[in-house]
């Protein structure tokens, strides 16, 4: 069953057509990878899925509801969760409390007390591996740290879709390998549906099961791992680049 589906969405900054015209569904349980050049429109694609810019066309539905022109917390509270290309953190509270707003803005806010809301948020710092850092605050934490931090809340909300943007960017190979080992343990243990943005076509490769190519905004390739990297399209678009 499709858990996303959307449909000849376009969004223009000015006189820049960002995502044009592009349509995808995304299945209960797909992990599926989103690449393409830098500027191709993938950010802006999660922003009209999370709600962060509402599309000038075309429609947006998750689990058989419109989110076309919600709101971010909306989105949020149906059960659509993400990550930042760059870190959001709110730097001056603590991992703790950073993560506590994923708890209370997400789909069981209304059933649940300031307690019990900590205590999921311990929980998700434990998962990834931040328990020990719950009083520091956000703006002390390493890069690697905060990749963890916006992993936890995104889970606080309780997600079915998780949509995240770049993990690896800046991060040493070893950070790199425990973050994808994250996602794979949130994968195992959680479920969850999985858009995921990144430069790095081993872990696209690996760990995804279908990718989707955006160049200029539009989509010019979509398949099976393999089916891409042998795409002559995709290889002068984008990969190209990246084997030079
Ligand atoms: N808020 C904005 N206002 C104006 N232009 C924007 C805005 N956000 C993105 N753009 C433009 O839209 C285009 C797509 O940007 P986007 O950030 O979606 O690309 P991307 O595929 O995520 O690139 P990267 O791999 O570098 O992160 C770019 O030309 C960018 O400059
Ligand atoms: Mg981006």
């Amino acid at each position: 069953m499709s858990l996303l589906t959307i449909e000849n969405v376009t969004k223009r900054f000015g006189g820049l057509t960002a995502v044009d015209n592009v349509s995808m569904e995304i299945k209960e349980g797909e992990i599926v990878g989103l690449i393409g050049p830098n500027g191709a429109g993938k950010t802006t694609l999660m922003n009209l899925i999370a709600g962060t810019f509402n599309p000038e066309e075309g429609k947006i539905v998750f689990d058989g509801h419109d989110i076309t022109k919600l709101e971010p917390f909306q989105v949020c509270r149906r059960g659509v969760s993400r990550t930042y290309q760059i870190p959001r953190p709110f730097p001056d509270m603590t991992a703790l409390m950073n993560v506590g707003v994923g708890v209370l803005c997400g789909k069981k806010r209304p059933n649940m007390s300031l307690v019990d809301g900590m205590l999921d948020a311990s929980h998700c710092l434990e998962f990834v591996g931040l328990f020990g850092k719950r009083n520091i605050l956000a703006r002390d934490l390493s890069l690697f740290e905060l990749r963890a931090l916006e992993l936890a809340r995104a889970l606080a909300t309780t997600p079915r879709l998780i949509l995240i943007d770049e993990v690896m960017a800046g991060l040493n190979q070893a950070e790199g390998r425990v973050a994808i080992r994250l996602i794979e343990k949130i994968i195992e243990e959680f479920h969850v549906t999985i858009l995921w943005i990144e430069h790095v076509m081993k872990i696209i490769m690996e760990a995804t099961q279908r990718v989707v190519v955006l160049h200029y905004g539009e989509i010019i390739s979509s398949g099976l791992p393999g089916e891409i990297a042998n795409d002559p399209q995709v290889i002068e678009a984008y990969l190209g680049e990246k084997i030079a």
